[in-house]
């Protein structure tokens, strides 16, 4: 069972383990929702999810075959883990779009579904990595039931390796932003942009936008491909891929003012670090590809692929086990992204903060559990139901071995997690969601007792106060 940390669903999943009847469960009015586990979806790279004004998150992207154009839906994000999937368009059986199909994204144009990849030659004399962008289109309102057929090629500025195209609209107009391979620049691709003047031709001149001269950029192949924009806190962020499809794939960011000129090359700013990497943590690599959306209560998610492992037999293009993965997206207070590190696989973590002090973290400091400002990633705990009946286990992502166990003199600590009967009563707390959503984590070692708070440091404390009261945030 695992929990699921929108707050609505936290009331359903803590009324499901809690023995004792929860206040909230009345507060359930609806079907609670069903908690993403990571990773969401296995042997799809590339993913692109979104929540599309019906109310469905639709799901596409690259199978290990790259035969093929397959899209899925559901109701929850979580949902798309069983969804069914349709195959909307199968590859040729000769020509130009014969071979690798890669990297779908799926667009309403002018009520029209439209769905672009990339696409190469089957061999027979060609070069099967002549990959160049297409669009295929559906005949009717609906992409799972209606009948595609080719649109035709985009018509790009130079007639040479181009993939990876994302569409995004920005003060009323259209923007087609892609991975391209440029003659007299010796990279893989670099990352273009332009106003689109038709769904497969331009309205202006591109404008290059960053090319891959960094070292976490040229790990393997000089890449910069599948951008993604978000437009949030009058910025847009645009990140991108970068490097070989192995450990070293990593999120690059661009920046700009969202009433900047984005089509000055200016007017961008690259990070000079990746913003989101491997993890030997959490074990996650090879983390790119991303795309953008937002969970049930209107939250940033970031869609991404990764592995489990870090060593890859053969060409990484061809490992199939790039799951598509999910996780919150928060922001720093200067209105910049924070993409931490991946969560690993399993439910989704929570950040937690007091009700007396909404501004700052439950969190740890080495194995000093604490309250106040961290990485992120130390303020990201994994609810795992424990031995003990309807109770549950803490976990730091960033320490995954560890949760936090109350010692004699009932102060809280993170100690290595063991099997032994007493330490699993010292970590087990059962979660109560109240009416105002917080939660008291009560201590099955301390039943009158529940993790707190006081002078920086977690407790476990008998009052039922503002500090014993914890906000899923
Ligand atoms: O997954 C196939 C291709 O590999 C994608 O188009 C690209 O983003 C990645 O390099």
């Amino acid at each position: 069972m695992s929990l699921n940390l929108s707050r609505r669903g936290f009331i359903a999943s803590t009324a499901m383990l809690s023995a004792a009847p929860v206040v909230a469960r009345a507060a359930m009015s609806d079907v609670p929702d069903i908690a993403p586990q990571n990773p969401l979806v296995k042997q799809r790279a590339d993913a692109q999810i979104f929540r599309h004004e019906d109310g469905w998150y639709y799901m596409t992207g690259s199978v290990p075959e790259y035969d093929r154009l397959v899209l899925r839906r559901s109701r929850t994000l979580a949902g798309l883990a069983t969804a069914e999937e349709a195959v909307l368009w199968r590859h040729l059986s000769s020509g130009p779009m014969s071979g690798f199909i890669w990297a779908p994204e799926l667009h309403l144009i002018d009520g029209r579904w439209i769905m672009y990849f990339a696409a190469g030659p089957s061999g027979g004399g060609e070069d099967v990595f002549r990959i160049r962008t297409y669009a295929i289109v559906c005949d009717g309102p609906d992409p799972m039931k209606g009948k595609w057929s080719v649109l035709g090629q985009f018509q790009a500025p130079w007639d040479s390796f181009n993939l990876d195209s994302t569409i995004f609209v920005h003060r009323g107009k259209r923007y087609f932003v892609w991975a391209q391979r440029e003659p007299g620049i010796e990279t893989n691709s670099n990352l273009y942009i332009a106003p689109l003047a038709t769904p497969l031709t331009l309205a202006a001149k591109a404008t290059r936008l960053t090319v891959p001269t960094l070292d976490w950029e040229i790990q393997g192949f000089k890449v910069a491909e599948a951008p993604a924009i978000l437009a949030r806190n009058g910025r847009l962020f645009m990140t991108y891929s970068a490097s070989a499809t192995d450990a070293r794939y990593c999120l690059g960011l661009l920046t700009a003012a969202d009433d900047a000129d984005i089509m000055d090359p200016r007017a961008w700013t690259k990070s000079p670090e990746p913003v989101f990497v491997s993890s030997e943590v959490t074990k996650v690599y090879g983390t790119g590809h991303n795309s953008f959306t937002t969970d049930e209560e209107g939250r940033d998610i970031l869609v991404y692929h990764g592995r489990d492992y870090s060593a890859i037999t053969g060409d990484p293009l061809f490992d199939p086990n790039r799951h598509t993965r999910v996780q919150r997206l928060y922001f720093r207070a200067d209105g910049t992204p924070d993409f931490g590190i991946p969560v690993g696989n399993g439910p989704l973590p929570g950040r937690f903060s007091p009700a007396d002090r909404k501004e700052a973290f439950l969190a740890h400091d080495g194995q000093r559990a604490i309250v106040g400002q961290a990485a992120l990633p130390a303020t990201q705990f994994r609810l795992a139901p424990a031995r003990v009946s309807g109770s549950v286990t803490l976990s730091p992502i960033d320490m995954p071995d560890y949760c936090l166990t109350s010692g004699a003199d009932g102060r809280i600590m993170l100690a290595k997690a063991e099997q032994g009967a007493d330490f699993v009563r010292r970590s087990a707390f059962v979660p109560r969601v109240a009416p105002d959503n917080s939660v008291r984590f009560t201590a099955v070692a301390s039943p009158d007792k529940a993790l707190a708070h006081r002078e920086g440091a977690i407790i476990l404390h008998q009052a039922e106060d503002a500090t014993t009261r914890w906000l899923s945030s």
